[in-house]
């Protein structure tokens, strides 16, 4: 038995994540682009593993009659919800495991200031008991044709996390398949899965390309150290992975870093299809403080905005007075307190629904591609209605 094909966990990993992708595959359980069901369950926290100083990986318990509601394709993301202070907090976070059965794997990195993440890294324990919602997303790749294909993910800090989950699954997947991973860091003590990156190269050593770029650390070969500029970048294109050889992009990162990659990819012949990206957050100011939910009280004869939307077969309609300017998703909200939204900053992607008829203006959206922008596809979070009615659909 070679390197590449030994070890019991990838085989059962990458059958699990066969099994997965086949129910995908075969409509089971909804495309990895398709809709499905985002609904919260109460979960176990069965693990927290610390993986640098400021970040833990946690990991839930999925009993077998939820199995069904946690199977997810590798790249895709879970919504977590508390309460802190009285207050509710959502937070998104990709999944970090190839899927596997009984289990699913965050990796949480504390962001200075941050509510959530600070709570997790300091108060979350084993044994406590917290919402998740089912996986969403569409940052992922097609698994039935990975043979001979090479795949490329650019990473930085926490944006590791669903390209852990993505390398490690397409690797075990296809015997042909290769990847490359480009990481940057500041220094080595906050690169994260440090060691499980290793184990990972040690397993596919001719099939993983695996580049750390520290930023405020010295590397051997000054290509590794220092920010990725476009100038790097560009040499990065020429050494280290020449685009041509490449089937498919993926970039998770800050918002500079991944708008960087996409110009440079772009100005260099590579077709905007092959390149998919998944943001954290924007960067901007205030981004952190969504208002969904906002009250919006309806005055008699007061001009209104008739909304009617679908949600898990359902059809519902609510009138959002013109003058509030509110969004789909906060009018929708008052009507179905279980209409699906974390970020409500246009980030994650998981209000997304289809406009059916009518018209919006979308104030953000870094979460929708082109190719599902074309389809009809909106984010409600950011949508405001500029039309007299709308229907939209958050099944399809
Ligand atoms: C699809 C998706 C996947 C993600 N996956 C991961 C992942 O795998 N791992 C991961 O670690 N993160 C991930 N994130 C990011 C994660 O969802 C959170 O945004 C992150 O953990 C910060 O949340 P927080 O509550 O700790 O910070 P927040 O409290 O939301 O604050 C965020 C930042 O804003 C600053 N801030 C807060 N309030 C203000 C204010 N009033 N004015 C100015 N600045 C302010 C804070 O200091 C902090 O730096 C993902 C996000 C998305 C959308
Ligand atoms: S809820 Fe995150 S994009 Fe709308």
């Amino acid at each position: 038995m070679d390197a590449e094909t030994s070890g019991a966990p990838v085989a059962s990993d990458a059958a699990e994540a066969e099994r997965i992708a086949d129910a995908f595959l075969a409509g089971a359980v909804g495309g990895p682009t398709a809709r499905r069901a985002a609904r919260f369950h109460t979960l176990d926290v069965a693990e927290v593993r610390p993986l640098t100083d400021d970040a833990v990986e946690v990991t839930f318990a999925v009993p077998d009659e939820l199995a069904g509601d946690y199977d997810y394709l590798a790249g895709q993301h879970v919504a977590l919800r508390v309460q802190l202070d009285g207050q509710e907090l959502r937070r998104s976070y990709s999944l970090c495991r190839p899927p596997r059965r009984g289990a699913i794997s965050v990796a949480i990195k504390r962001d200075v200031g941050g509510r959530f993440s600070t709570w997790a890294q300091t108060e979350l324990h084993p044994g406590d008991r917290i919402d998740v919602m089912s996986p969403q997303g569409s940052f992922t790749t097609r698994l039935e044709d990975l043979d001979g294909r090479h795949l490329v993910g650019i990473a930085a800090g926490s944006g590791i996390t669903p390209l852990m989950a993505l390398a490690t699954t397409v690797l075990a997947r296809s015997a042909t398949s290769r990847f490359t991973l480009i990481y940057t860091n500041r220094s080595r003590t906050d690169v994260m899965f440090l060691d499980d990156l290793a184990d990972l190269k040690d397993r596919y050593p001719s099939r993983l390309a695996l580049h750390h770029v520290l930023s405020r650390e010295q590397r051997a070969a000054p290509l590794l150290s220092g920010r990725i500029d476009e100038q790097k970048l560009n040499t990065m294109l020429d050494v280290l992975v020449p685009p041509d050889t490449v089937d498919e992009w993926f970039l998770c990162g800050p918002f500079e870093l991944v708008q960087l990659c996409r110009d440079t990819l772009t100005a260099r012949g590579v077709d905007r299809r092959h390149i998919r990206h998944e943001l954290f957050t924007t960067g901007e100011p205030g981004q952190a403080m969504p208002n969904a939910g906002r009250p919006v009280t309806v005055a008699e004869n007061e001009p209104v905005c008739h909304i009617r939307f679908t949600l898990e077969g359902q059809s519902a309609t609510v009138d959002s007075p013109r003058s509030a300017h509110e969004t789909i998703l906060n009018a929708a909200l008052r009507v179905r307190p279980d209409v699906p939204f974390a970020c409500a900053g246009g980030v994650c992607g998981t209000c997304r629904a289809r406009l059916v008829e009518g018209d919006v203006r979308m104030t953000e959206n870094y979460a929708l591609e082109p190719d599902e922008l074309e389809r009809g596809y909106i984010l409600t979070c950011q949508s405001h209605p500029t039309t007299e009615s709308v229907v939209v659909d958050y099944d399809v």
